[in-house]
């Protein structure tokens, strides 16, 4: 894939490779779509104020993440059915992210189980929760990930029902009948049925506990001694809260504009939580990150670090492990030659002044 020169042109590329059912699951947004391409555009909208004349021979991107050394602030969002990509599916994704030493986030709904991703050998890997009804399914969950070695659970609390995603009503979304959400089989929970629309929201409906409240972070607390991430915080509000009820840490996400349509994009959301958090945990991002400058622009705002999801499924489908490698090598080389051009030599020095956000313009005028 030597022609490939950056993260967006998987995404044509899948698309001409994969069934149109599974392209269109994994390229969605939700109802009008209006806050998918919002996620990208937002970040179009932040420019740069680079610093010159500074030596940056050395850039160092190395950074620590809930007491973890990894090479780069760039980390991998969970992403469901990865074998609908490529055969080899998370296993191939746990391997790309091992070898760019970096964070992979396995996600509840995956078609390899936590302990088969676990097998593929070293690496400092996160479990996705999704709360199901039968509080006794995830207590097993939990402490199978735990056994698995996955060292923090990113509890994703934007999903008390699936948002509308058309295209898989239209398609009738289900998993194609070979595959199988692995960590669930035993229980007799892997299959979809197929039903007269999305498949997954039927599924979601009957399984997935719409009463999850903030008691249930405190109660994951007590059926685990991982950290817990809350994934899916865009506001000040739910921040107070997060800290109030024992997160370990915020990933300000909107699933990839996939459940409540008309939220802004995450990277607009970012600075409201970062304010909040006032440094007493760590936030992160996704939602739209696509070039080492997002990545810049979301630490700049004051994110320890990013996930990526989609640019993942995509390289998959087109060349599985080597696909998923390049990415998070093309993403860590832009971050790299941005620091290198804004003057900035270790993450640290990335700071709320290297950057210019619409609101800053606006304040400005009224001076
Ligand atoms: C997701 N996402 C997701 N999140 C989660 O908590 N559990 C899951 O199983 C999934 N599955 C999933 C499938 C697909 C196809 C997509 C595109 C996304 C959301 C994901 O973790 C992340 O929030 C977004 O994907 C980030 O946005 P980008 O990078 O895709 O724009």
């Amino acid at each position: 894939m030597e022609s490939i020169t950056n993260v967006t042109e998987y995404e044509k590329l899948a698309k001409e490779k994969l069934p149109k059912m599974v392209y269109d699951y994994y390229a969605s947004g939700a109802e009008d779509q209006w806050t998918l391409k919002e996620n990208r555009e937002a970040f179009s909208r932040i420019l740069f104020r680079p610093r010159i004349l500074i030596d940056v021979s050395h850039i160092d991107m190395a950074t620590n993440i809930l007491d973890f050394n990894i090479s780069m602030p760039i980390m991998i969002a969970p992403s469901a059915m990865q074998k609908m990509a490529h055969p080899e599916g998370e296993l191939a994704t746990a391997r790309a992210a091992a070898s760019a030493g970096t964070i992979m986030t396995l996600s509840s709904w995956s078609t390899s189980s936590v302990e088969e991703v676990n097998s593929v050998g070293p690496g400092i890997r996160f479990f996705q929760l999704y709360v199901y009804k039968d509080r006794n399914i995830v207590r097993q969950l939990v402490k199978r990930a735990e056994m698995a070695g996955f060292k923090a659970i990113a509890l994703t609390v934007d999903t008390p029902r699936l948002g509308r995603r058309e295209a898989d009503i239209k398609n009738r979304f289900t998993l194609p009948p070979h595959l199988v959400l692995k960590n669930f089989e035993d229980l007799d929970l892997g299959t979809m049925d197929k039903t007269n629309d999305s498949g997954l929201a039927s599924y979601v409906a009957g399984q997935v506990d719409r009463t999850l409240s903030w008691k249930d972070v405190k109660w994951l607390q007590t059926i685990t001694s991982l950290p817990i991430l809350v994934k899916g915080v865009v506001t000040a509000e739910d921040t107070r809260l997060a800290i109030e009820y024992g997160a370990a840490g915020i990933i300000v996400s909107n699933h990839g504009a996939r459940q409540l349509d008309y939220v802004p994009a995450t990277i607009s959301c970012l600075e409201e939580v970062v304010r909040e958090a006032k440094g007493r945990l760590p936030v992160f991002l996704d939602g739209g990150v696509r070039r080492g400058t997002d990545v810049f622009k979301a630490l700049a705002l004051g994110a320890s670090g990013v996930f990526i999801g989609r640019p993942v499924l995509f390289s998959l489908a087109v060349d599985g492990e080597a696909g998923v490698r390049k990415v998070l090598q093309m993403l860590r080389d832009e971050l790299e030659l941005t620091m290198a051009l804004s003057g900035c030599t270790s993450l640290r020095e990335i700071t709320r002044a290297h950057v210019i956000t619409d609101g800053d313009r606006i304040g400005r005028s009224r001076l």
